[in-house]
């Protein structure tokens, strides 16, 4: 298969696995960050077809979407031998996969350009005004509140603490959401959070007025 078929393949296999998945990690999410990270990875001169296929695959092996994280990393990895990806390009996917998830700040150093444009592209889809919808589509799934003016905002937590400590939607804004414009890699990856940051503000600002019961 060439890249172009070998794309649009893994892309209904994706589709199929995350049809009914509504945590956050939907099959619109990764069609959005596949679209931005290749639409950043064109800007940046990067191998955009090892940008679109790790971008397609970046949510499978998320330890809240599947119980076994590594037998999901060989299933992709069967996958694309299966597809006729070459196996550098297999290594370079895994590698990006495995170090791009934010973790609470507990990230990883990214080795590689491509790797870059993929974390800028799923970074991008949790701001703006989708990233305000899926704050608080994740925190109904989760059980969590809107709000809660009691509930401190925790300025450093474990990866534990970040998964299952207690916190509200506004709490995600600012212990992570408001983060991560400074947390970019590229250029076109910066200039595009500075802009759905700026949006996320404003929103917050006018929450928290609603709120408190101004007219
Ligand atoms: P992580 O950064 O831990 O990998 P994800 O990016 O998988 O988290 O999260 C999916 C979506 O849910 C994102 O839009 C994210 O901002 C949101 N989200 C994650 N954790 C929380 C939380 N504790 N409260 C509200 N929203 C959250
Ligand atoms: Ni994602």
């Amino acid at each position: 298969m060439n890249e172009q078929a070998i794309l649009q393949s893994a892309e209904a296999w994706v589709k199929k696995q995350l049809m009914d998945e509504y945590s956050g990690h939907d099959w619109y999410h990764i069609r959005r960050v596949t679209l931005m990270a290749k639409a950043i990875g064109e800007q940046e001169k990067v191998d955009v077809f090892v940008v679109q296929i790790a971008a397609l695959f970046h949510d499978l092996i998320d330890d809240k979407l599947v119980d076994d994280p590594e037998s999901a990393k060989q299933q992709l990895i069967d996958w694309m031998e299966a597809a006729g990806v070459p196996s550098q390009k297999i290594d370079h996917t895994m590698d990006i996969i495995n170090t791009i998830s934010f973790k609470g700040g507990h990230g990883q150093s990214l080795a590689t350009r491509e790797a870059m444009v993929v974390q800028d592209a799923d970074r991008l889809d949790a701001l703006g005004a989708i990233g305000i919808a899926r704050t608080f589509a994740y925190s109904g799934n989760k059980g969590q509140p809107i709000y809660d003016p009691e509930l401190p905002i925790r300025e450093t937590m474990t990866v534990e603490e970040y998964r299952h400590g207690k916190s509200t939607a506004i709490n995600h804004f600012y212990e992570k959401l408001f983060k991560l414009k400074d947390l970019m890699n590229t250029e076109t990856g910066k200039q595009l959070a500075k802009e759905r940051h700026v949006f996320m503000e404003q929103f917050i600002e006018r929450f928290l007025s609603e709120w408190n019961g101004d007219m």
